[in-house]
């Protein structure tokens, strides 16, 4: 047996950050959490931080350690998306309100001491929101770069252009500026880039399924999915939204499900039309070094039976 793999979650939830961290915690035998950080993205870090507690407490791990994050990206206004995630940003289920504590420590300063007191290349960041938390952990701490394992990270989007924009993913469009220094950090990224997560389609058979299990943790989740793929089903006409964020966790446990290659990546920061664009080196027409290993295949239905039997674990 080998050792847990070590990670920080960094989020936004989002029920899609919600169904990540179920599964992490559903897979103890693969995945430690150290702790999840929040940041502001889909709806205020107020809320991000409100709704990681739940979901923890929804997991009966009341134990894991929250920190709260930015509440606004590097050097632009926040842009959040309550049309998409509903006012709390985890609207779906009845919820009750959390009652385990907040850590008092900034994410950014639990990131930076986590990578400085781990062994070296063993600590996996697992981004699921906007990069403001881990660029700003590289601004004031570069050392940590060469210290983390890999970064798995939901952004970006190249073939299938954007969701907020026609160029860019949400993700990344918050916070282009801490995306590129994350991009340029040198820390070996994987990319889940909505070429991947397009093909994770909540059909209904799927999340009937997932609430068929019937726990607390289970049910919650059903329905948060319920919710959240009503505004992509009007948007892409399918049956069942694209499921983002639990890609980068099942690739922790299942990398065979996922096929990419390794590309240069830029972050398009200055253009008024294309802000927030992952310009993906995927033909290798360009000299620039590599710099991430960008996903773009999935085995939907192998991701959703991992999902299911992990829910059923929680
Ligand atoms: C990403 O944006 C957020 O709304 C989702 O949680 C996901 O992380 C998809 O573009
Ligand atoms: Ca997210």
């Amino acid at each position: 047996m080998t050792e847990p793999r070590k990670i920080i979650i960094d989020t936004d939830p989002g029920q899609d950050d919600a169904a990540a961290i179920m599964l992490a915690l559903g897979s103890p035998a693969e995945i430690e959490v150290l702790g999840i950080t929040t940041v502001a993205g889909n709806v205020p870090v107020a809320l991000t931080s409100r709704n990681a507690r739940i979901v923890c407490e929804l997991c009966n791990r009341r134990d894991v350690k929250v920190f709260a994050g930015a509440d606004k990206p590097i050097s632009r206004p926040l842009v959040t998306a309550e049309h998409v995630h509903g006012k709390t940003g985890l609207d779906g289920p009845v919820v009750e309100e959390p009652t385990m504590p907040l850590q008092a420590q900034h994410a950014v300063d639990f990131i930076i001491e986590t990578l400085l007191s781990e062994p070296t290349g063993t600590v996996t960041l697992c981004t699921l929101g906007a990069l403001t938390n881990v660029a700003m952990a590289l601004n004031k701490a570069p050392e940590i770069a060469a210290r983390v394992r890999e970064l798995v990270m939901m952004g970006g989007g190249f073939f299938e252009g954007g969701n907020i924009t026609p160029a860019a993913e949400f993700n990344i469009y918050v916070d282009p500026d801490a995306a590129e220094i994350v991009f340029k950090s040198g820390i070996p990224i994987v990319m889940m880039p909505l070429d991947v997560t397009h093909r994770v389609l909540t059909y209904k058979a799927r999340v009937e399924k997932i609430k068929a299990i019937g726990s607390p943790a289970a049910v919650a989740m059903a329905e948060m999915l319920e919710f959240f793929e009503r505004f992509d089903i009007e948007k892409y006409g399918t049956d069942g939204g694209p499921l983002h964020d639990p890609t980068v966790i099942a690739y922790l446990i299942r990398p065979e499900l996922f096929t990419g290659r390794d590309c240069n990546v830029e972050i398009e920061t200055k253009s008024e039309l294309t802000v927030g664009m992952t310009v993906v080196d995927w033909w290798q027409v360009t000299k620039r070094k590599h710099n991430a290993k960008v996903m773009r295949f999935i085995d939907d239905q192998g991701f959703f039976d991992l999902l299911t039997e992990r829910l059923a674990r929680l």
